[in-house]
């Protein structure tokens, strides 16, 4: 019969086990793909296309799907503008144009 000093000490290594268990075992997790992908729009494939290369390189697309449908040429021209004075992002004049362009049609 197991005396209960024994058992104690049969559970305090099976603590240690499961503790240097969890350890030694590598986590993995998967972490949340975004979904969201610039909607594409007919006659606008310059404007999507620079967007898909000069808008997602800092951040998801989910900033621009996250606006409010509808803001117009002015917001988008103004936020392509921002992205390029105030975060350096490095978007030529006519890409700019084309994308803002299609971003006020597409959002
Ligand atoms: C050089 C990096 C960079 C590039 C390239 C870039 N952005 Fe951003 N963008 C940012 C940063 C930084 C923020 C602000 C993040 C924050 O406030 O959490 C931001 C925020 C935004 C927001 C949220 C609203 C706001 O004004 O903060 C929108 C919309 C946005 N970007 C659109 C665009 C579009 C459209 C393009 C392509 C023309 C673009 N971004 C390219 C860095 C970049």
């Amino acid at each position: 019969m197991m005396t209960t000093r024994k058992l104690l000490s049969a559970i305090a290594s099976a603590g240690m086990l499961t503790a240097g268990g969890a350890l030694a075992e590598p986590r993995t997790y998967e972490l949340p793909q975004s979904t969201t992908q610039l909607r594409q729009l007919k006659g606008y494939e310059v404007g999507f296309e620079a967007a898909q290369i000069n808008c997602v390189s800092c951040h998801s697309v989910d900033y621009i799907a996250m606006q409010p449908p509808k803001k117009g040429k002015a917001f988008w021209e103004s936020e392509v503008v921002k992205m390029i004075k105030v975060y350096h992002a490095p978007i030529g004049e006519d890409d700019s144009k084309a994308i803002a362009a299609y971003l006020a049609k597409a959002y």
